[in-house]
């Protein structure tokens, strides 16, 4: 069940050339950028990779993706369940990378319903995200948000929500692919 590094390339490399969503940039071009911004930032190699590989869950079931896509326009219907593509690429992640690159993609929603609780952030999300946010579970209670930071890597899967926000630019370069797949062969067990 485990992926290949390989396979992983040919994700990225082929399905990671739709649109990411309505957004301005490709799911490649989303998981370049946010992985850039991690690397701009001085994560280690394993926060960099995590940053690469969050979305990959929107390339293993293109439903979800689809679903997304439509909840990305506005005016259009929006999703009824939630695609929980958080969790879609993790058993076929395991064994492949350490918990340092599993856990923010895991926790990376946990993230976003964390950093909703913090002043100011829910204002930034889009009208897609906003809904999702819902079918999420909300802004964490106080509960959850004590849970979500006694969780190891939290504070990475924080900042990886803050790239993963700022990962849509239209034609922003970036370091290629290669960049990437070598640093993903770096950290893989
Ligand atoms: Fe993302």
């Amino acid at each position: 069940m485990a992926l290949t590094l390989d396979d992983i390339a040919q994700l990225l490399a082929g399905p990671g050339q739709r649109q990411y969503g309505h957004e301005a940039v490709s799911q490649l071009d989303h998981a370049l950028q946010c992985a850039a911004l991690a690397e701009e930032a001085g994560e280690t190699t394993e926060t960099v990779v995590a940053a690469l590989l969050h979305d990959l869950g929107h390339l293993l079931a293109p439903g979800s993706a689809q679903q997304e896509e439509e909840a990305s326009e506005e005016g259009e219907a929006m999703p009824a369940r939630d695609d929980l593509h958080q969790y879609i690429a993790l058993p076929f992640l395991h064994g492949v990378f350490p918990p340092g690159v599993l856990a923010p993609i895991r926790l990376h929603v946990e993230a976003k319903r964390y950093l909703c609780t913090q002043d100011g952030y829910w204002d930034t999300l889009s009208p897609a995200s906003k809904h999702s946010l819902v079918l999420q579970g909300g802004p964490h209670t106080q509960d959850e948000a004590d849970a979500f930071m006694r969780e190891p890597f939290a504070d990475e899967s924080l900042r990886v929500r803050r790239y993963d926000d700022l990962a849509k630019v239209r034609d922003k370069a970036t370091p290629p692919l290669a960049h990437y797949l070598r640093k993903m062969a770096q950290v893989a067990l």
